[in-house]
């Protein structure tokens, strides 16, 4: 390979590194709000730069040393040095030195990050072949218990909340990258009520605190196979009055539409063997629960943003927006008709 064409490639994966460093970014770890991922990029950013600090004492003392002995005659032979004590103790205990200046934040980190605070609200996240699912337990004064949701989650700006992690298929993984996490989200098993167990051992546990109202991108951190890269979510953090007036109106009811709508034998026959709607006699288990759905902002789990032309297509046909996702299994081309379709996103968009 010739220098300029090396040069050229060395210049273009510098570049691109560099732009990929971007805080802006939606999943940057680096532009974070909250205690948790703020602590980590703490951590690693004392850590990067003592690396640097190291690196260019320890190269700069290499390239002095390979300049100022090098070879200047043929018969030139440095002198053989066996052993320094002296040396041989001061590079030893230098990184020494370093590796606790590392640990001892790092051990602090670690026992802040276990233990969630006293009032931190608690939310069961449930892993699904790709979607996830959110269960309220437990908001303090906001009487959230029971509330379910999928892929969107809100919480309150300023409020620790603790996750108990469990999947119902494969392992995944629950990370935000602006907020904090990743950690695995292990399958359980069932009680027998039908509801995973969340005091099983393998459930886990994680706190998030998210300071700064917004939204903010969430992503399966575990390879789980063909929609892996789509298992998405968002977390809205949201001012305490507007997290209370969102819980208050994802409890209370939503209706049917009238029997003689268009959707309404649809509805009620093929979209309830799966799916719930808070209220109605919808109240299948395996997809995603759609109460209020027309206050999502995304769909298929974070994919698409939840226009009436996405939520048509997707009704036209899952299996080409989404690849592996169930619902495909029963939804076909043509297994609903234009005017279905048209009056389902219709309903669906008017959930508020
Ligand atoms: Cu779930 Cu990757």
């Amino acid at each position: 390979m010739s220098g300029r064409r090396l040069l050229l490639i060395l210049g273009f994966s510098l570049l691109i590194t560099a732009v990929s460093c971007t805080p802006s970014h939606p999943q940057s770890t680096f532009d974070v709000t909250g205690p948790i991922a703020s602590g980590q990029r703490d951590l690693f950013s004392l850590m990067f730069w003592l690396a640097v600090i190291v690196f260019i004492l320890v190269e700069g003392i290499l390239v002095y040393a390979i300049f100022r002995y090098r070879k200047k005659s043929d018969g030139d032979m440095p002198a053989q040095v066996h052993g320094n004590t002296r040396m041989e103790i001061a590079w030893t205990i230098a990184p020494a030195l370093l590796l606790i200046v590392v640990m001892v934040p790092t051990i602090q980190k670690i026992f802040e990050h276990a233990s969630p605070p006293d009032n931190s609200y608690e939310i069961a996240v449930i892993g699904h072949q790709w979607w996830w699912e959110f269960e309220y337990l437990d908001c303090g004064p906001v009487d959230c218990a029971g509330l379910v949701t999928a892929n969107e989650l809100h919480i309150p700006a300023g409020q620790p909340v603790n996750f108990t992690l469990v999947s119902e298929d494969v392992i995944h993984a629950f990370w935000v990258p602006k907020i904090g996490g990743k950690r695995d989200v292990l399958p359980v098993p069932k009680n027998s009520d039908g509801k995973l167990d969340l005091v099983h051992q393998r459930a886990n546990q994680l706190w998030l605190q998210g300071d700064v109202p917004g939204e903010y991108y969430g992503q399966c951190a575990e390879l789980c196979g063909v929609s892996h890269a789509n298992m998405r979510f968002r977390v809205h953090v949201d001012d305490r009055d507007t997290f209370a007036q969102w819980v208050s109106n994802q409890k209370s009811p939503n209706s049917l539409p009238s029997n003689t709508d268009p959707s309404y034998q649809k509805l009620t026959t093929l979209c309830a063997a799966c799916h719930a709607i808070t209220g109605t006699t919808l109240t299948g288990v395996i997809g995603p629960d759609l109460s209020h759905y027309g206050t999502r902002t995304t769909l298929a789990s974070s994919m698409f943003d939840n226009t009436p032309e996405n939520l048509k297509s997707w009704l036209r046909d899952p299996g080409a927006m989404k690849p592996g996702n169930i619902m495909a299994g029963s939804i076909k081309p043509g297994t609903l008709s234009e005017e279905e379709i048209e009056a389902l996103a219709d309903y669906l968009l008017g959930l508020r």
